[in-house]
């Protein structure tokens, strides 16, 4: 589908009920192979698409039919075999992906054909999963189904999750964001703001500067491209910063870090700015800094708080419906954009979260 051609599908879901068309069960399932194990960050050409068989759910099982596959910059991470925290995508197997998705056939007394869920299917049309690949059993949608990939997935849930466990912004703070424009970045501000904080924003073109002024409320934004961040920095953080939440480490962080007042808050969101881990990159030395403002740094994997998603959500859920978070997504359509997808991310060309709609 052209771009134009599916904004008007869009507009037409988010003012309809009328979500996706039906489903019948399909002969063939295209799917996004992993062909190589990229050091750096993962091209096109590190994948295939194939035609793969559709499969058939077992005892307790479903099969789905995915709708928006989700891009996220810690795919690049899943595919790696060192410095991460789950096992990598095995060379030919579908990559490994989030997405909303339609049930329909289910084997699974918890869930009924025609349910919305978001969950692990892969970047691939169909999938067969148990509920244990499900993070969000979405039933009938209550705001537009894409949403339920971003805002309301692994992006929202980590920006709310991280935010108010380990950065704890206080009303009065001042907290500040990388990538703040992006899909975690832009609902960490606008919760920031909302819990009463001065909000700061870093991020990558000049556009964005404003997206962050504009669209997610953010009182100050640099970018980060156009002159040394720590001078752009001592413009905007007079009286200091308390909670810097880093989605990016490298000299983005080496600069943030030189800003934060005693007892400051590090969250360890992301490492985006790192190109590759092999061989380990060199920078100035921080532990002085840790110790001289007392620091508490902490690292967060959004996996690790899976008893919180549904209250997280719900949370969250409240605040778009109540319009205290605004959220901007970039979709591609046709499952052809997602081998290209990852890079295009860590290009910074994504204007929001990025999915890949492929309910056509
Ligand atoms: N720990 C967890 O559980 C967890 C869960 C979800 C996401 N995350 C992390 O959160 C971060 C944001 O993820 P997202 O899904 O919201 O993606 P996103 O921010 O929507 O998109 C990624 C952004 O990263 C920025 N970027 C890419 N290369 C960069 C570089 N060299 N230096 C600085 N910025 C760079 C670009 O923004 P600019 O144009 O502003 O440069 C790009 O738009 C990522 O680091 C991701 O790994 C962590």
């Amino acid at each position: 589908l052209a771009k134009k051609q599916f904004q008007k599908i869009q507009e037409k879901n988010r003012m309809s009920d009328q979500l996706i068309p039906p489903y019948n069960l399909p002969d063939s399932n295209r799917q996004v192979i992993l062909r190589h194990r990229a050091t750096g960050i993962p091209q096109a050409e590190d994948f295939s698409i194939e035609q793969g068989h559709v499969p058939a759910p077992g005892d307790g099982e479903m099969l789905v039919r995915a709708i928006y596959l989700s891009v996220d910059p810690a795919q690049r991470g899943w595919i790696v075999d060192t410095n991460n925290y789950s096992a990598p995508v095995a060379i030919g197997s579908v990559m490994r992906a989030l997405a909303v998705g339609v049930v329909i056939r289910s084997n699974h007394q918890d869930f009924a054909e025609g349910d919305f869920l978001y969950g692990w299917l892969g970047w691939q049309d169909y999938a067969v999963i148990g509920p244990e690949q499900v993070l969000s059993h979405i039933g009938q949608p209550k705001i537009a189904l894409s949403a339920y990939a971003g805002v309301l997935g692994l992006n929202g849930l980590t920006a709310y999750l991280a935010l108010s466990k380990l950065g704890r912004p206080k009303d009065g703070e001042t907290v500040l964001v990388s990538t703040s424009a992006g899909a975690v970045g832009s609902v960490v501000g606008q919760l920031a703001k909302h819990w009463g904080c001065r909000t700061l924003g870093i991020t990558g073109s000049d556009d964005k500067v404003k997206q962050c002024i504009d669209s997610f409320g953010y009182d100050a934004a640099i970018n980060y491209k156009t002159a040394p961040v720590a001078e752009q920095l001592a413009n905007i953080t007079e009286g200091g910063v308390d909670v810097y939440f880093d989605n990016v480490g490298g000299p983005i962080l080496d600069a943030s870090l030189r800003t934060l007042n005693i007892n400051a808050r590090v969250v360890q969101c992301g490492t985006a700015s790192i190109a590759t881990w092999v061989p380990l990159p060199t920078g100035p030395r921080n532990e002085r800094e840790i110790l001289t403002r007392r620091l508490v740094w902490s690292g967060f994997v959004i996996f690790d708080h899976a008893d919180e998603i549904p209250a997280a959500r719900e949370a969250l859920e409240k605040l778009v419906k109540d319009g205290h978070i605004n959220y901007l997504e970039d979709i591609d359509a046709g499952i052809e954009h997602a081998p290209g997808a990852i890079a295009s991310l860590y290009a910074g060309d994504n204007s929001g979260k990025k999915l890949i709609y492929i309910g056509e």
